[in-house]
């Protein structure tokens, strides 16, 4: 297949923040896309590692069921490593980290020493923002294809036939903390711990919110229009 110009060039680090539920592994496939460049899904790196039974994922398993967040050491040092592969050498969509004012503080510290072709780029900071009543409706509402990670909603984006991966025909599949009990309990962490880092980077500079309530495919133009500004 022959790569675009958007699929050779330098895009640097870019993070998506928002809510559980705003959309952001969403987004975060389409930019991967459009720019060739690897999503890292702290969340998914985290479900990797509970099914494959390590002993990151050993801790990691009843907290991420609880709908509380893995303690700050160990998701960064999971991040340094897969910061450090070569798919992430033109740049990469940060999904889902940082998610703590210690995590993001421990970000500017990497993103400061590390080089793209020789030059430090500092991230571009989309943050989606959606409702109380929507996110909730939207978590209970997922399903998600064990096999090529597409992301349906049986209330916005359903599949053709009800429970069936349009692309391959895998059974699909509801997260283990998209519960109520545990959803209560991530939107709780998100307003305590997450949704002040929109102010953090914002006295950056650095940050781009963008109204992640309205169609999919808006907020998709809205995000290639913040991304290519910054770069
Ligand atoms: P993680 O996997 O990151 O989950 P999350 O942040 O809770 O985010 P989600 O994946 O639930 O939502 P999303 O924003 O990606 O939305 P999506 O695109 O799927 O984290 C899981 C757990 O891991 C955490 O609770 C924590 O324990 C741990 N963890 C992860 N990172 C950590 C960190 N940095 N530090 C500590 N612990 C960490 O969309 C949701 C639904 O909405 C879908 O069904 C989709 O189809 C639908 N949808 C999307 N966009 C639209 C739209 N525009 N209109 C209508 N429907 C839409």
């Amino acid at each position: 297949m022959t790569e675009t110009a958007e699929q050779t060039r330098v895009i640097g680090p870019v993070i998506f923040l928002g809510a559980p539920g705003a959309g952001k592994g969403t987004q975060a496939k389409r930019m991967v896309e459009r720019y060739g460049i690897p999503q890292i899904s702290t969340g998914d790196l985290l479900r990797e590692h509970v099914s494959m039974g390590t002993a990151l994922g050993k801790r990691a398993k009843e907290v991420m069921e609880r709908g509380e967040l893995v303690p700050d050491k160990l998701v960064c040092d999971m991040v340094e490593m897969r910061l450090n592969r070569k798919d992430c050498e033109r740049g990469y969509i940060l999904d889902g980290f940082p998610r703590t004012v210690d995590q993001a503080k421990w970000l500017d510290g990497v993103l400061a020493k590390r080089d793209f072709f020789g030059q430090v780029i500092p991230p571009v900071v989309v943050d989606f923002t959606v409702s109380y009543n929507q996110l909730f409706k939207r978590l209970t509402g997922r399903r998600s294809c064990p096999n090529d990670g597409k992301i349906y909603n049986v209330y916005f984006q359903p599949p053709k036939v009800a429970d069936v991966c349009d692309d391959c025909g895998a059974a699909l599949v509801t997260r283990k903390d998209d519960t109520e009990e545990a959803i209560t309990v991530r939107l709780k962490s998100y307003e305590e711990q997450t949704k002040p880092l929109a102010e953090y980077y914002r006295r950056q500079g650095r940050l781009r919110s963008i109204d992640g309530e309205q169609a999919s495919e808006a907020v998709t133009a809205q995000t290639i229009t913040a991304i290519e500004a910054a770069r």
